[in-house]
């Protein structure tokens, strides 16, 4: 049975000269938290948010993130590098599990921009479906982006995704609308 254990380091290794931690959240993180999807929010990022965040609300949000990973929803882990959180990662599952869909879960990452381009993002993502795979046996990952969100296309097709389909409209972006990529990835 899997135990949360807060703040509980997961992996660490070293990119383009900074040591890079990835761990579960803790409560205290909030305020980090709070500045990191913000810092997102002002470069209009493409996440699936659009409105910033009070400290009111991100300490909602990170009780609930807590709440469902201890449930076997999420498995969320905070990318720290010089004592701040630089990015997150997460696999997100649709229904509460035991369910007929416990077996994939939805993929989900964002790094502050002065860490990109540095492989960050593909190690943490390989470490967060190693432990997909031993914690929930998960069989597959889904996951979507913006038809022109060249980055994130080309992270996914480095970590093996396949293209599924192509939805015509599935996201906005500046208020115009923008084809969605769907993509699954194998973890057998
Ligand atoms: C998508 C994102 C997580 C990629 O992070 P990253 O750490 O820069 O990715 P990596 O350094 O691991 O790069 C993986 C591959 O993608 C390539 N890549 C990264 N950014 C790129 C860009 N802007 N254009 C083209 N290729 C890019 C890298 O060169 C690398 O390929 P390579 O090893 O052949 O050089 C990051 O750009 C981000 O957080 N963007 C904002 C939020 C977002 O779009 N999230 C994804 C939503 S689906």
């Amino acid at each position: 049975m899997f135990k949360f254990v807060p703040s509980k380091i997961v992996k660490q290794f070293e990119a383009g000269g900074d040591l890079i931690t990835l761990r579960y959240p803790k409560m205290k993180d909030v305020r980090g938290a709070m500045t990191f999807i913000n810092a997102l929010l002002e470069e209009r990022a493409r996440i699936r948010m659009s409105k910033k965040v009070t400290l009111r609300e991100e300490r909602k949000w990170l009780k609930g993130l807590t709440n469902d990973i201890k449930q076997g929803m999420k498995i969320s882990l905070v990318i720290e590098a010089r004592g701040s959180q630089v990015g997150s990662v997460a696999l997100v599952r649709r229904a509460k599990p035991p369910s007929p869909i416990d077996h994939w879960a939805e993929f989900g990452i964002a790094l502050a921009k002065q860490f990109r381009h540095r492989g960050i993002a593909e190690r943490a993502s390989r470490a967060l479906f190693r432990l997909g795979k031993s914690l929930w046996k998960l069989k597959f990952v889904r996951s979507t982006y913006d038809a022109d969100n060249v980055a994130s296309a080309t992270l996914h097709r480095k970590l093996g995704f396949k293209i599924i389909t192509r939805i015509p409209r599935g996201a906005k972006y500046n208020n115009k609308y923008i084809d969605e990529i769907s993509l699954v990835k194998d973890l057998n």
